[in-house]
Formats: structure tokens, C-alpha cells, sequence
């Protein structure tokens, strides 16, 4: 019998795409950005964790190897297939199988699309608050796999604060059943926090137990405009002391981000008279019904603020509506950086207090290297994870300057790494950074990450090639 034949009669032959129908496995082969694109002997769509189990003692028995694929949507090729491998997609594990609005947990299968949680968290009076740009078609497996982050990290953490329990299917195909839901549970290793993170090479998560919060009733939502970066680490800390830390988002856009996204976007608009150098967009939110002392607080802030020469101009949303249209300015930066050519991006972190300097020295680099590019920065500022992309030279070559992308990203990661920062604050290694881990990580560290997927997945079924496996050979 042939390993499709084998996996069609472990999901149903409906649930096994061969990899040369091209017209079914796009989906799942074409990755977001363009920028890899697999190659796989078939697409399996397990229905359960029995399913997945099974799919992967099928597959270990064959020799094949398994890429773990959520919504398909990460950047750094963690979910890249190469020929002969098997895609293990997790959409039909869709169903949120409980929400415990007083213990204050949801328990979903992995493939929950991330917009769907947050909606079930909503209709239960909870909220659960990861936040991100493909939140409508990526899946919470892939979120805890890649430890996801987002623009509500400042206040609630990144996926892997947000995570009780997992199920994982493991490489010789038992099922690790820790779907904890208790907030103290201090009885040895922390294995949940070994796979979230790993990016699918050490288990295939099936399931998890997520922790909700009580629901923000109302939130204060401003675009801030300011002359430098300095003067928005500044305003973050005023900001964080007057709304006694209510702060979710503190999202720094330079000029060139916002603009575009302007001038680019259907139905977007500039809400200021006069363009700034800086933006930052800040959220602060409570739980309380008639919390008139957050927008009170946030107001006196800005108003002192704007006296001491510290903020240039700010507009404060005045409706859910306003809010969510500013909010929209800043996701649509991501879209808008398209419409100005080619750009060479990164995912980088320092530490918030450093964010200025890393922008300076960072910037002038970049421009030393190629001085006719365009930086188009914007950023999670809040946390310290800034996307210092490079737009290329405006009527320029779009090919040449990709190919700049190697050299420009070695500057820019040199420099966050000098500065005790991260090469990959929240997209995580995937194949695009395996150099990087080589290049920065602490050799004690890759080797015992060596030793864990040794012990985990000793024949490399498991996504091999990516995040750790083929920097140690
Ligand atoms: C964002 O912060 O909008 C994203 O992480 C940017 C990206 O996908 O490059
Ligand atoms: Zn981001």
C-alpha cells in the first residue's frame, strides 16, 4: 500500500491531498509572503488527536517526515514543506470544547482559527486577548507553536503567557495529555513551555487550555504624533504611571508607515492636520463599567505632555468607531509597505528603554549600506519589538534590492545582538534565521535545544531542518 493509501485510511481519502494536485495543496504550499514555497508528497487533514497520532506512526514507519501546519500564515518558513515531506494541517480540529467563564479557561483544538477563539471568549463575557494581523486565518496551534506575540503583549504576554495546558501528539506517536487548567500546578518540568515555541519540531500540539480575562468595558484609544523616538519612550512611561499600568498598545509607526498606509489604503485617512516624523498609537483599557478616570488620566497625561514639549499633537477616539479606525492605521501599514516596491524586513527586540538608540544606530546602517532605501519602521514599541523594515529606493530595481536582503538583515541583527537584543522578537527561527541561531545564540543553550530534540523526536520526524536541528550538524 502506498503512504497516501496508508493515510487516507487513517483520516478518510477526502482528507489527503497528493502533493501533485496543484490546484488543492496551494493553499497549504504557497506561503504568505511568496517567499518560500513547498514542495510535499501529500497535505493530510487529521480530524483528531487519535487521527494525528496515528498519521505520525504512519509516517515514522515509513521514513517520511512531517512539517506541522496551522493557518499557514507564519513569515519565517517554519511551515515549509520540502519534497517527499508530509503536511499535517490542523483546520478540521476547529471546535472550542469548553469555556469556563469562572475559572476564567477555554479549552480548544488546535486548529481553532484565532479570531474564532477570541469570538468564543467574547460571547461567554471573557476576553482573550492574543492580537494579531492574521488573527482571521491563523490557527491557535500555529499561535502556541510559534509563541506568538502581537499588539496586546505589553499588558497580557505573548501565547505562551496565555497558556495553561496543551495536548501534544509525540514523535513515536503517544499522546501527552496536559490539558492542565490549574494556575498553580508546581509538580516538576515545565513541558507545555518546551513545545510552545518549538515551531513544531518536537510534538504536533492537538489541543490546549487558553486563560481568559475579565472583558474590557471600555478603552481609550489615541494617536500620538511626536517628534522622535525618545519623546514616545517617554510618553510610554508617563502613559503606563497615569493609567496605573492599563496600558495594552504601544505601537511606534514612523512617517513613511502611516503615510503610506494614507495614501495606499481604501478608506483610510490622516487624522491630523499637519504630518508628524513619529506616531505612536496607544490603547489603555478597563474592566470597570464607568472608568471615567482612565480617559481622565490619559488626557491630563497628554495635556502635560503636549506643554512640556514632549507630544506634538494627539487625537483621542471619541467612539468605538474612531477607535477602531485608528487601530486600523496601524494594521494597515503592514499591507501598505506592498504599494512602496520591494522591502527587507525585520522582527527584532532590545530592551524598551534601548528602542531609541536601536532605531539610530540601526537606521544609519541601513542607510550607509544602501543611502537611497527607505526606512519603513513601525513597531510594538511597548515591548521592546520593533519591524525595522527597508523599503527599496523609490522607482528602483525591486530584484536588486531583494537581494540586498541577506546583507542588510546581517547589519541590522548584528546590531540588536550587540545591543543584548533578539534577532526574532515574535516570528520566530523557522529556516530564515537558522544562521542566526549559529551565529548568536549561547553554544550551551543550542546544545542542550540539541539534546531536548534528540530525547523528543530522536528519528526527526519532526519538521527536521528547521529552528535548531540542522545548525548543530
Ligand atoms: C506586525 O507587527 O504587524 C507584524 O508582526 C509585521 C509583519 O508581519 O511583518
Ligand atoms: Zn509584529
Amino acid at each position: 500500500m502506498s503512504l497516501i493509501q496508508s493515510l487516507a485510511q487513517i483520516v478518510g481519502a477526502a482528507n489527503v491531498i497528493a502533493g501533485d494536485d496543484a490546484a488543492r495543496v496551494q493553499k497549504y504550499t504557497d506561503e504568505l509572503r511568496r517567499r518560500y514555497r513547498s514542495e510535499c508528497a501529500a497535505v493530510v487533514l487529521p480530524g483528531s488527536a487519535d487521527e494525528v497520532a496515528a498519521v505520525v506512526r504512519c509516517c515514522a514507519a515509513a521514513g517520511t517526515s512531517i512539517v506541522p501546519q496551522g493557518g499557514n500564515t507564519g513569515t519565517m518558513g517554519g511551515a515549509v514543506a520540502r519534497a517527499g515531506q508530509v503536511i499535517v494541517n490542523l483546520a478540521r480540529m476547529n471546535r472550542v470544547l469548553e469555556v469556563d467563564a469562572v475559572n476564567d479557561t477555554m479549552r480548544v483544538q488546535a486548529g481553532v482559527i484565532l479570531a474564532d477563539v477570541q469570538a468564543a471568549a467574547e460571547a461567554a463575557g471573557r476576553f482573550f486577548p492574543l492580537s494579531l494581523g492574521a488573527q482571521g486565518s491563523c490557527q491557535i496551534g500555529g499561535n502556541l507553536a510559534t509563541n506568538a506575540g502581537g499588539i496586546n503583549v505589553l499588558q497580557y504576554g505573548n501565547a505562551r503567557d496565555l497558556a495553561l495546558g496543551l495536548e501534544v501528539v509525540l514523535a513515536d506517536g503517544r499522546i501527552w495529555r496536559g490539558l492542565n487548567s490549574l494556575r498553580k500546578n508546581n509538580t516538576g518540568y515545565d513541558l507545555k513551555n518546551l513545545f510552545i515555541g518549538s515551531e513544531g519540531t518536537l510534538g504536533i500540539i492537538t489541543a490546549a487550555v487558553l486563560k481568559l480575562y475579565p472583558r474590557p468595558k471600555m478603552r481609550v484609544v489615541c494617536l500620538l504624533g511626536v517628534r522622535a523616538p525618545e519623546d514616545a519612550l517617554a510618553l510610554l512611561g508617563r502613559l503606563r504611571d497615569a493609567t496605573s499600568d492599563r496600558l495594552t498598545t504601544f505601537e511606534l509607526m514612523a512617517n513613511l508607515a502611516v503615510q503610506s498606509a494614507v495614501r495606499y489604503v481604501p478608506g483610510q485617512s490622516d487624522p491630523f492636520a499637519a504630518q508628524h516624523d513619529w506616531y505612536a498609537l496607544v490603547v489603555a483599557d478597563s474592566s470597570a463599567e464607568d472608568d471615567d478616570a482612565l480617559p481622565r488620566s490619559v488626557e491630563a497625561a497628554l495635556a502635560r505632555a503636549m506643554e512640556e514639549g514632549v507630544l506634538q499633537d494627539a487625537v483621542i477616539a471619541g467612539n468605538e468607531r474612531q477607535a477602531r479606525q485608528l487601530i486600523l492605521l496601524r494594521e494597515d501599514i503592514v499591507e501598505a509597505q506592498k504599494f512602496e516596491g520591494g522591502s527587507i524586513k525585520h522582527d527584532v527586540a532590545v530592551a524598551v528603554a534601548k528602542v531609541p538608540e536601536f532605531i539610530a544606530r540601526a537606521t544609519t546602517a541601513m542607510l550607509e549600506a544602501l543611502p537611497d532605501a527607505r526606512p519603513y519602521v513601525y513597531g510594538h514599541m511597548g515591548d521592546g519589538n520593533m519591524h525595522l523594515n527597508l523599503s527599496q529606493p523609490a522607482g528602483g530595481d525591486t530584484a536588486a534590492f531583494l537581494g540586498e536582503w541577506k546583507r542588510v538583515n546581517d547589519i541590522v541583527h548584528a546590531i540588536a545582538c550587540d545591543m543584548d537584543g533578539s534577532f526574532s522578537a515574535e516570528h520566530g527561527v523557522g529556516i530564515a534565521k537558522l544562521e542566526e541561531m549559529r551565529r548568536y545564540k549561547d553554544a550551551v543553550e543550542l546544545e542542550l535545544c540539541g539534546r531536548v530534540k534528540g530525547m523528543l523526536d530522536p528519528g526527526g520526524v519532526f519538521n527536521p531542518g528547521k529552528v535548531v536541528e540542522s545548525v548543530l550538524r
